[in-house]
């Protein structure tokens, strides 16, 4: 099967929760970040928000809030870095999950192309309940009342190896 550095990247990149003690340059940061804003959105309509969190505190008060939620893993606070993907729901009513979530995947795929690790905290909250992990992440990041959070992306480098599999594609696709 065909193989270039694209493919490389989609295949190879693995969620890891734990992360070095080493700082991940600003130029990385802003490359990560350029991968999203280069995410396609419905009507190109660009409802993102990244917010970029390096703050001990800011970093502790999202574990706090992480550990909450279901299938929670360490990583938000030895990370040097946390992006959180929020979006805009009001400029985007119909599609601003997809948003959210084509750009965290962008980010992912990015990291891990520059040597870096991170994985997807899915704080959304489908129901928008308002005690929600999501609510609570939204308000310690100061976002405003339209705001929906898709993920929070710790960044760093790897200090674990991991594996994953996938389904095969005999199970997973239909050809007629
Ligand atoms: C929408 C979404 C939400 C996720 N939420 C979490 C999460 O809250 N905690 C977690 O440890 N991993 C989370 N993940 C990561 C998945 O568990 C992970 O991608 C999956 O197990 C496959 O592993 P891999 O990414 O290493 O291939 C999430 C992934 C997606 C796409």
């Amino acid at each position: 099967m065909e193989s270039n550095e694209v493919l490389k990247t989609i295949r190879e990149r693995r969620s890891i929760f734990k992360y070095k003690d080493e700082d991940v340059s600003n130029e990385n940061i802003d490359t990560i970040l350029e991968a999203g804003r280069w995410a396609p959105s419905f009507a190109n309509l660009q409802p993102w928000n990244f917010v970029v969190v390096k703050d001990k505190e800011t970093k502790k008060k999202l574990y706090k809030i992480a550990r909450r939620i279901t299938l929670f893993r360490e990583g938000i606070e030895e990370a040097p870095v946390v992006i959180a993907t929020a979006v805009d729901q009001e400029a985007d009513p119909n599609h601003f999950v997809e948003a959210g979530a084509v750009a965290s995947q962008n980010m992912a795929l990015a990291a891990h192309s520059l040597g870096l690790s991170s994985y997807w905290i899915g704080v959304f909250d489908i129901d928008s309940e308002k005690n929600s992990a999501e609510k609570d992440v939204i308000e310690v990041l100061g976002l405003s009342d339209d705001a929906r959070v898709i993920s929070l992306l710790p960044v760093g480098k790897r200090d674990q190896e991991r594996t994953s599999e996938r389904k095969d594609l005999e199970e997973i696709v239909t050809r007629e």
